[in-house]
C-alpha cells in the first residue's frame, strides 16, 4: 500500500521496487503532486553534522508546533529532475551539483547547517532509485525531485532552530504551465515586488514564494499564466516571474537580468541556457533589462527546472498587450531543443552536465 506511514519508518531493504512502471496515465502528467513510494530523510542536531540518511515510506512528517520552519520560515527547497533514458538505459540527473551548491549557499544565508555536495547527490540518487517506477517513460515527462532543508527544532524567541531535517521527495511531472508546451501569457505587476536588493531573492528560501501568491492569484483570475515582477525601487527593470527566470531576444542578442543585486534566483536552467546560447554564437548579456527592452523584444522566454524553457506569447503591461514571436523558427525553440536533448540523453553530453544513475 502507498498510504502514509507513521514517521520515521526506515525500509531500506524494500525500497527498490522491481516493477518497471507505475500504473498511471503518463499522458496526463502536469505539475500536480502524484505521491511516490519513498522519501529520503536525514537529520542534524545542534552539535552534529548531517551524517546518515534513510529511505522511508513517503508520508506525513511530525513536527513540533514551535519548529523553526513553521514559526519563522527557516527553510530552503530545491528542484531538479531525473529523466528516463531510452531503451531501459537508466536515468539521468541534470547538474545536481549545482542544486547542492545552491542549497549550501542558501543554508549559509539562513543560518542552517548544510550537507556536502556528495551527500546531496547520493541522497538524490537513492531517492530516484527507490522511486524508479515513477520516472515517466521517455518523452512523457520526468521525475521532479524536491529536496527540503528545514529547521525542525523548537524555538520561541527568534533564533536559528537547534535541529534540522534534510528531506527529499519526488513526483512524476509533465509540463509546468497549464498551456503545456504552448506559449504563455504573462502580466507585469509593478505593485507587489518579489524581492528587494540585499534581501533573499537570490536564495531558494521557502519565504520567497508565499509572498507572490497574491499577485499570482490576481493574475490567474484575469486569465494570465503568471506574473512578471519588476525591481522594487525604480519599478522599471525586469526581475523574474513567480516560478522562473526571464530572457529576452532582440536580433542576435539574448539578455537576462543580472544576479548582482541579490534579487534574481541563480537558476540552474538560466545558467545552462546562457552557456548554450553563447555556444550557438549569440551574444548574451546579463544586465539591467528595462521594461522598454522587454516590451520591444522579438522573443521572450522563461527558464526554470520546473518550467524548462517556456515561450511567451504576450505580456500585458498597464492594460496594453504586447505580442512576441513564437513557433518552431525561434531562438527560444532552438535553445529548448538543445537543452532538452542533453537532459534526456539524446545527444552527446559534451559538457558533462548529466549524471547517470
Ligand atoms: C523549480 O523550477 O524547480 C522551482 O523550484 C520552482 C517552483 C516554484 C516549482
Amino acid at each position: 500500500s502507498r498510504s502514509a506511514s507513521s514517521f520515521p519508518h526506515p525500509c531500506v531493504d524494500t525500497a527498490r521496487s522491481n516493477e518497471e512502471n507505475a500504473d498511471i496515465n503518463w499522458d496526463d502528467l502536469g505539475f500536480g503532486l502524484v505521491p511516490t513510494d519513498y522519501m529520503y530523510v536525514m537529520r542534524c542536531s545542534r552539535d552534529d553534522n548531517f551524517s546518515s540518511g534513510v529511505l522511508t515510506r513517503y508520508g506525513n512528517i511530525e513536527l513540533s508546533p514551535s519548529a523553526g520552519v513553521l514559526n519563522y520560515g527557516q527553510g530552503l527547497f530545491e528542484g531538479l529532475k531525473a529523466y528516463r533514458k531510452q531503451d531501459g538505459g537508466g536515468f539521468l540527473l541534470f547538474r545536481p551539483e549545482e542544486n547542492a551548491r545552491r542549497m549550501q549557499m542558501g543554508a549559509e544565508r539562513m543560518c542552517m547547517p548544510s550537507l556536502s555536495v556528495e551527500q546531496f547527490i547520493h541522497a538524490v540518487k537513492e531517492t530516484v532509485l527507490a522511486n524508479k517506477r515513477w520516472v515517466p517513460p521517455q518523452g512523457k515527462g520526468s521525475l521532479y525531485i524536491r529536496p527540503l532543508l528545514i529547521g525542525i527544532g523548537p524555538v520561541l524567541g527568534l533564533a536559528p532552530a537547534p535541529d534540522y531535517m534534510f528531506l527529499i521527495y519526488a513526483a512524476p511531472v509533465g509540463t509546468y504551465f497549464k498551456e503545456g508546451l504552448a506559449p504563455i501569457n504573462l502580466v507585469i505587476d509593478d505593485k507587489i515586488p518579489r524581492a528587494t536588493p540585499g534581501g533573499t531573492g537570490d536564495v531558494k528560501t521557502i519565504t520567497n514564494y508565499a509572498p507572490v501568491l497574491k499577485a499570482q492569484t490576481q493574475a490567474k483570475a484575469k486569465g494570465f499564466t503568471d506574473v512578471i515582477y519588476v525591481d522594487s525601487i525604480n519599478k522599471k527593470y525586469l526581475e523574474e516571474a513567480s516560478s522562473c527566470n526571464l530572457f529576452i531576444v532582440k536580433g542576435d542578442v539574448i539578455s537576462t537580468p543580472a544576479t548582482t543585486k541579490g534579487t534574481i534566483l541563480h537558476g540552474v536552467t538560466r545558467k545552462s541556457i546562457i552557456e548554450i546560447a553563447i555556444d550557438c554564437g549569440y551574444r548574451v548579456e546579463e544586465r539591467l533589462v528595462s521594461l522598454v527592452d522587454l516590451l520591444d523584444a522579438d522573443e521572450v522566454f522563461c527558464t526554470g527546472t520546473a518550467v524548462v524553457v517556456a515561450p511567451v506569447d504576450s505580456i500585458t503591461y498597464q492594460d496594453q498587450r504586447y505580442k512576441y514571436k513564437t513557433g518552431t523558427e525561434t531562438v527560444t525553440q532552438k535553445l529548448y531543443n538543445i537543452l532538452t536533448a542533453i537532459q534526456m540523453g539524446l545527444v552527446e553530453d559534451r559538457k558533462n552536465w548529466t549524471v547517470e544513475i
